[in-house]
């Protein structure tokens, strides 16, 4: 079977893997998923429907009715609170399960796909030729976060938003369930002192040199 291109970029919160993969898929003209937005779109469907974060079974029961018409919203889905809401029930083993199958068929399409979280490499698709590990330092993500936040009106202090990272990466790395990890085979790119510019050239070395590896 020849090998298609997948491209799996994961990293922490306001690392620019979303500017970066979006960015590669346009250039090589794949299909892309932000596979966040569907932890952000369960965490929100437990709140609209007055359950709790710390309901499993709740959370289970959105993620298996989730679809196409839940991922609509991306002002509110991009919200501080929905990534929150995000990072509460993405510890679920039964949500990520129910979330597994449709993750896995958009990477195996054929000709291949970008997707970016933070269990891309390690689970989704351990078998991508291309793998990227994006991160920042948590001061310029919060920086980065804040900024995009506050310009479309939402209220929060600089201090909060850079708690918030922590507290997220803290959350995401240290869970049982698929934590955020670097693959063994994915590349670093640290975006700490890079430009939206900079960091899509460097990562786009970075994919051709994969593709000059597996004959792609
Ligand atoms: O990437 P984004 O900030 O939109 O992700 C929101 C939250 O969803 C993350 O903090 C993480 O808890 C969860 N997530 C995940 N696995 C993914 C993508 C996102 O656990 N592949």
């Amino acid at each position: 079977m020849t090998k298609s291109l997948i491209i799996a970029v994961d990293g922490p919160a306001a690392s620019g893997k979303g500017t970066v993969a979006s960015q590669l898929a346009e250039a090589y003209g794949l299909p892309y998923l932000d596979t966040g937005l569907l932890y952000r779109a369960v965490g929100v469907g437990v709140l609209d429907a007055g359950g709790s974060l710390d309901d499993e079974a709740a959370a289970e029961v959105v993620a298996r009715a989730l679809d196409a018409s839940h991922l609509h919203d991306t002002v509110r889905l991009t919200s501080r609170d929905a990534g929150e809401a995000a990072s509460r029930i993405a510890g679920y083993p039964g949500v990520r399960a129910a979330l597994l199958d449709f993750q896995k068929a958009f990477a195996a399409q054929p000709g291949g796909a970008v997707l970016d979280g933070r269990d891309i490499g390690t689970v989704i698709a351990p078998e991508a030729p291309a793998k990227l590990f994006v991160t920042a330092t948590a001061e310029v993500r919060a920086a980065r976060r804040w900024k995009q936040l506050t310009g479309r009106g939402e209220v929060i202090a600089f201090e909060d938003m850079l708690a918030d990272i922590i507290k997220r990466d803290e959350r995401d790395a240290g869970r049982g369930a698929a934590p955020m990890v670097q693959a063994d085979d994915a590349v670093l790119l640290d975006t700490t002192d890079m430009t939206i510019e900079t960091a899509f050239d460097a990562a786009r070395r970075i994919v051709e040199a994969a593709r000059a590896r597996h004959g792609l």
